[in-house]
């Protein structure tokens, strides 16, 4: 048995960047972590993985559809699906050693296997409880079931089996185009499968801006995936290795179906709390089964704390560690603050798609005055050249005061671009600071400043 300043239970985004926190301000910190590398579902199965994926498979669609075009001429590669696992792999193993190596250098003590809470104060890992003054609650989420559909990560799969799948499918559907859809589907069209994605909504990735999402959709399509939207699935059945989805159309209430050699369920995920002893102890739960936490990220207990993907909020990696930074800071007895209103999120397709703060749809539902400013990836000199002309950047910005509000992107390095206006948008810049800031040529994020000039007097070459 040991006594510490703090324990956290997982070592996910929000649980690793935390307890590193922790040590560097002085605590007594140890990190609980089940799995047999650190860096939880990002790093094991999920950011981490699926872009080592995403990355090989937009090489190959390069030389594919690019390279001739380029005078590079010659065999285009051909794939080797084993190797490109390796790679994959190798990435991830890359990628927890780090974190482990970050343990070590800053003092935080790994307790390997799965921890529970007997009280507070306690931290059960195995046989052994453990002190701690404080308790951080980080252990993530998991794929949310769906009624009629059972996973067997091998023919019916998540995020996790999509990783690994044994072959390369002729066919995929995936259940739910949003991001791990979207993500995942576009590595396996661009290795050649039939991929159609069946949608309950009348449009993919709810709750980004309308225009952007449509403009992404037909970009899929040119890639060749296929859209069965506002349709809901009933259920899926599996014969002879191939599995048969079944959905009703919501707007006739038709029933029609789809076969294909692999089903992705993406339809969302869920708080993983499980085994921790959550119930017994009394932490108040939200209604879909979040923890519930204060403006300090306390739950309603003294001394256990929750952050990342188990309290409410988006589900994203780097939420999960600002949260995990401040609540060390806030042991520590600094008065960190997360800004809400200015999270990233990124779809690391080809092109990516960014956005960060309002959407046109939220600023009209809130009757708000404002303006826009456009700006066409056709319009920029080194997408043009990089064959990377597909997409936008919109900016809104408040119609009196020119403040920047949000920015959606659609095009090349997005979600590297998006961050100019994060950045902006903590200084409460407007439309015109972006404008008025010089930007090198050629490079993509002029076209960020085309569109904050689009909202003055004009982008220049629009
Ligand atoms: P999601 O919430 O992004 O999308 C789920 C989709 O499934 C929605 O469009 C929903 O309308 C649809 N759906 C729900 N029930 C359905 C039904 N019965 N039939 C057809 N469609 C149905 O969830 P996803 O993609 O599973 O991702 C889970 C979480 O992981 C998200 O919160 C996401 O933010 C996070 N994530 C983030 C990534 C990133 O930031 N790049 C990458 C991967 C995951």
């Amino acid at each position: 048995m040991a006594s510490y300043d703090v324990i956290i239970i997982g070592s996910g985004p929000g649980g690793y960047v935390s307890a590193i926190r922790c040590a560097q301000l002085g605590l007594k910190t140890a990190c609980v972590e089940g799995r047999e590398t650190l860096g939880g579902t990002c790093l094991n199965v999920g950011c981490i993985p699926s872009k080592a994926l995403l990355h090989a498979t937009e090489m190959l669609h390069e030389a594919e559809h690019n390279f001739a075009d380029m005078g590079l001429k010659g065999k285009t590669p051909s794939v080797d699906w084993d190797a490109m696992l390796a790679y994959k792999d190798k990435t991830v193993g890359q990628n927890t050693g780090g974190i482990e190596f970050l343990f070590k250098k800053n003092k935080v003590d790994w307790l390997k296997g799965w921890g529970s809470i007997p009280a507070a104060g306690k931290v059960k890992v195995g046989d052994e409880v453990h002190e701690a003054k404080n308790i951080i609650i980080a252990t993530g989420s998991e794929p949310s079931p769906l009624k009629g559909v059972e996973v067997d990560e091998e023919t019916v799969v998540t995020s996790t089996g999509a990783l690994k799948l044994k072959k390369i499918p002729k066919s995929l559907v995936v259940i739910g185009g949003g991001v791990i859809g979207l993500e995942l589907g576009s590595v396996y069209a661009r290795l050649g499968a039939e991929v159609t994605v069946v949608e309950y909504l009348d449009g993919i990735t709810p709750g980004q801006d309308a225009e952007i999402a449509r403009q992404f959709q037909k970009l899929l399509t040119k890639q060749g995936m296929k859209f069965v939207l506002g349709a809901a699935v009933q259920g899926v059945e599996v014969k002879n290795k191939k599995a048969t989805v079944t959905y009703k159309m919501r707007k006739d209430d038709s029933e029609d179906s789809i076969t294909a050699e692999t089903v992705l369920l993406s339809t969302g995920r869920k708080p993983f709390t499980d085994g921790l002893g959550l119930s017994d102890l009394g932490v108040k739960m939200a209604e879909r089964g979040q923890i519930e936490i204060d403006g300090a990220y306390k739950t309603s207990v003294d001394g256990i704390y929750a952050i990342g993907d188990a309290v409410a909020g988006p589900m994203l990696a780097h939420k999960a560690e600002d949260e995990g930074m401040a609540v060390a800071e806030g042991l520590a007895g600094q008065k960190p603050h997360v800004n809400y209103d200015v999270i990233p999120s990124v779809i690391y397709t080809h092109p990516e798609v960014a956005s960060v703060g309002m959407t046109e749809e939220v600023l009209k539902k809130a009757e708000r005055k404002y303006k826009v400013g456009k700006f066409p990836f056709m319009g920029n000199a080194r997408a043009k050249a990089n064959h990377s002309g597909d997409g936008l950047v919109k900016i809104l910005a408040d119609a009196e005061t020119d403040r920047i509000l949000g920015a959606h992107i659609v095009g090349p390095m997005a979600g590297d671009l998006i961050h100019e206006i994060c950045v902006a948008m903590e200084f409460g810049a407007a439309a015109e600071d972006l404008a008025r800031t010089c930007h090198a040529h050629p490079t993509y994020s002029e076209a960020v400043r085309e569109a904050a000039l689009a909202c003055g007097d004009g982008a220049i070459h629009a």
